[in-house]
């Protein structure tokens, strides 16, 4: 049986419907990755494209997974207890005791330990921005390999 015209236009929309959902991502991804870049490279001009990227990433694995208690902008929920980020002496060394408060929190603490939640370079990449944002600047990155020494 030949197709119908309006099966026909259906497919036709799905299929545009798909291609644009690609482009589109694509296009934004790269908007973001343009956007990371002007803004880390203000702020330090070292930063490598890979780099660029890690900070990024951990932007916005930060959001998903900490702003809700140390806010967006780094300033903490004090009525929650939780301490603001910024310009915090903990994140501007950013040693073994931040990944490990990270990973397994502290007895008593309401903050969730991220060891199963998320993966080495997911936590590398998270402590990685907080350590370099928001007035704490590091100045490198946390290696994926000194997380998973901690898990
Ligand atoms: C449910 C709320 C909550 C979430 C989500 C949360 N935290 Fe916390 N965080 C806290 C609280 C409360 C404390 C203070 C108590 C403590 O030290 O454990 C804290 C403490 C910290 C400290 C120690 C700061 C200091 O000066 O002692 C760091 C670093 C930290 N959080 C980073 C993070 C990161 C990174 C994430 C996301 C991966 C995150 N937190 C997610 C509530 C939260």
């Amino acid at each position: 049986m030949p197709e119908s015209l309006s099966m026909k236009l259906i497919r036709v929309v799905l299929l545009s419907s798909v291609v644009c959902l690609t482009a589109c991502g694509q296009a934004n991804e790269a908007q973001h990755l343009e956007q990371a870049t002007q803004k880390w490279k203000s702020q330090n001009s070292k930063w490598t494209t890979a780099d660029i990227r890690i900070l990024a990433q951990g932007e916005t694995l930060y959001r998903k997974n900490c702003s809700a208690c140390h806010k967006r902008d780094g300033s903490g929920e004090l009525s929650i207890g939780a301490p603001p980020l910024r310009k915090n002496p903990l994140l501007h060394q950013a040693g073994n005791d931040t990944i490990k408060r990270v990973l397994h929190s502290r007895p008593g603490s309401t903050m969730p330990a991220f060891a199963s939640a998320l993966s080495a370079d997911e936590v590398a990449a998270i402590i990685s921005y907080c350590a370099n944002e928001w007035g704490n600047q590091l100045g490198y990155l946390i290696e994926p390999e000194q997380v998973e020494k901690l898990r």
